[in-house]
C-alpha cells in the first residue's frame, strides 16, 4: 500500500496581456524548477499548465498535505516566475503573492491549494479541474452532481458500491466554520447550504463508513482560499482548483465529467463582479477573451502509476462531446451581457460590497437626503437632482 499526496498549487503571477492568459515562459520556468525538485527526490512527479492567467502546479509526492517542503517549493517557483513576469513586463506581476514572508505554508498567503493524501489503488484515476475568473463555490454544483445526483451519476443507482452515498465537508467561508453532511440522507440540507455558493463551499468529499475505501481519505479536494480575506481588500477572484478521484466504487471518469456538459452560472468574470456561464475548454482554448472571460474550466485526467508517476494528462474537454456546452455558454454569454450593468448579470449588492461599491458610496457622501416625513412638504419646483430638502 502506497500513501501518496496529490497537490495542485496555483497562483496568478502575471497576465499576458491584462488578465487573459499565462506567458509560456512562466510555465517553462516552473517546469525547469519542478524537474530539478523531482530529480532531487523532493517530489515524485508533476505537470505544469495554465488556465487563463493562473499558473498551475500539479504535483505528486510523499510528504502529506500541508507539507512545508512542498509548499515552499511552490512558493519558490512562483517567486522565480514572478521575476520572469517582471522581465517580460507582464501585467500584475506577482499579484497573488501577497505576503513575501513565507512561514511554512502557502495557505492564506494568496495562492490556491487543493491537496489530498490517500492510499493509492492499483490503478488510480485522478482528475484535476482548473477554473479561471470565478470563485470556489463554482465547484459546488458539479461536485454535488458527481457524488450525489442519481440523474447525473448512474453508478449511484446501478452500482451497489456507491449505494451508501458520500460524506461532504462544507465550509462556511464567512464564519470560518465547517460541517459534515451525508448523502443521500442530508441531501436537502446540503443543497440548502451549497446553493448559496458565495458563502458555503464543498471543501472535501469522503467515502462513508460502509464504503470499501478508507473513510478518512478524501476523494475530492477543492481550494477555498479567499483572496478578499487574505488581502483585506479586493484583488481578484480566487480562481479555484479541484482534485477528484474516480472509478471502482467512485463515480466513473465519464460521470465526473458529465456535470460540465451544463455551463452553469458562476460569479466572477469581468472585474470579479458578474455572473456568467462557465465554459469547459481544452488547454489550447484556456485563454480568457470576451469581457475577460467567459469563465473557463479545464479538466485534465491522469492515472497514478505504480512508481508514483502521473501518466497523462488527457485533456478531457478538448473534445466534440463538449461542443454543445460551449455553444450554450456562448448563447448565455450573449444573453447575460445584454443586461450591461444590471443584476443579475452584475453581482448583487452584498457581493459588490467586497469589491468597489464602498468606494462609490463614499464618493456620494453628503449628497443623500431623507425621503421620509418632510418629503411631502417639498416644493417640487425647488427640487433639483440630488438636493431634496
Ligand atoms: C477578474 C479579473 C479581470 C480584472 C479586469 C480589471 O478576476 O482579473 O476581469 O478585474 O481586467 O483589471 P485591472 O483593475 O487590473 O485593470
Ligand atoms: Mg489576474
Ligand atoms: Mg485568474
Amino acid at each position: 500500500m502506497t500513501e501518496v499526496t496529490a497537490s495542485i498549487i496555483k497562483c496568478d503571477v502575471g497576465g499576458w496581456p491584462g488578465h487573459s492568459t499565462t506567458h509560456p515562459d512562466l510555465e517553462e520556468t516552473a517546469r525547469e524548477q519542478l524537474a530539478d525538485a523531482s530529480n532531487a527526490g523532493a517530489i515524485e512527479d508533476f505537470h505544469v499548465t495554465h488556465v487563463g492567467d493562473d499558473l498551475n502546479l500539479i504535483m505528486l509526492h510523499r510528504e502529506g498535505a500541508d507539507a512545508e517542503a512542498v509548499h515552499s517549493l511552490a512558493y519558490d517557483v512562483f517567486e522565480e516566475a514572478t521575476e520572469v513576469a517582471k522581465e517580460l513586463g507582464l501585467y500584475g506581476a506577482g499579484q497573488d503573492l501577497l505576503s513575501d514572508a513565507f512561514s511554512g505554508n502557502v495557505r492564506g498567503m494568496g495562492p490556491g491549494v487543493a491537496e489530498m493524501s490517500f492510499t493509492k489503488r492499483t490503478s488510480e484515476p485522478i482528475l484535476a479541474f482548473l477554473m479561471d475568473k470565478t470563485e470556489p463555490g463554482a465547484f459546488n454544483l458539479p461536485i454535488y452532481k458527481m457524488f450525489a445526483d442519481p440523474f447525473s451519476t448512474a453508478g449511484l443507482v446501478i452500482d451497489p458500491n456507491l449505494h451508501q452515498g458520500f460524506r461532504f465537508e462544507v465550509w462556511d467561508i464567512q464564519e470560518h466554520e465547517r460541517v459534515f453532511l451525508e448523502t443521500p440522507e442530508d441531501s436537502y440540507k446540503l443543497l440548502a447550504l451549497i446553493g448559496a455558493k458565495e458563502r458555503f463551499v464543498i471543501k472535501r468529499v469522503y467515502p462513508k463508513e460502509a464504503h470499501k475505501l478508507p473513510s478518512d481519505e478524501p476523494v475530492v479536494a477543492v481550494s477555498t482560499e479567499k483572496l478578499v480575506d487574505v488581502a483585506g481588500e479586493y484583488v481578484g477572484k480566487d480562481d479555484p482548483v479541484a482534485l477528484v478521484r474516480a472509478q471502482s466504487g467512485l463515480p466513473a471518469v465519464g460521470e465526473v465529467l458529465e456535470p460540465f456538459s451544463f455551463p452553469h452560472l458562476v460569479s466572477g468574470w469581468m472585474r470579479g463582479s458578474h455572473n456568467g456561464p462557465i465554459m469547459p475548454v481544452g488547454v489550447e482554448d484556456a485563454d480568457c477573451t470576451r469581457f475577460d472571460g467567459p469563465p473557463r474550466v479545464v479538466g485534465l485526467g491522469f492515472n497514478v502509476h505504480n512508481e508514483l508517476e502521473l501518466t497523462g494528462p488527457v485533456d478531457h474537454f478538448d473534445d466534440p462531446a463538449f461542443d454543445n456546452a460551449r455553444e450554450k455558454a456562448n448563447e448565455v454569454t450573449d444573453y447575460m451581457r445584454q443586461h450591461g450593468p444590471f443584476e443579475p448579470h452584475r453581482l448583487p449588492l452584498e457581493e459588490m460590497e467586497y469589491t468597489t461599491l464602498p468606494g462609490i458610496l463614499e464618493s456620494l457622501e453628503g449628497q443623500w437626503h431623507s425621503v421620509d416625513a418632510e418629503a411631502s412638504e417639498v416644493d417640487a419646483e425647488t427640487v433639483t437632482v440630488g438636493e431634496v430638502e
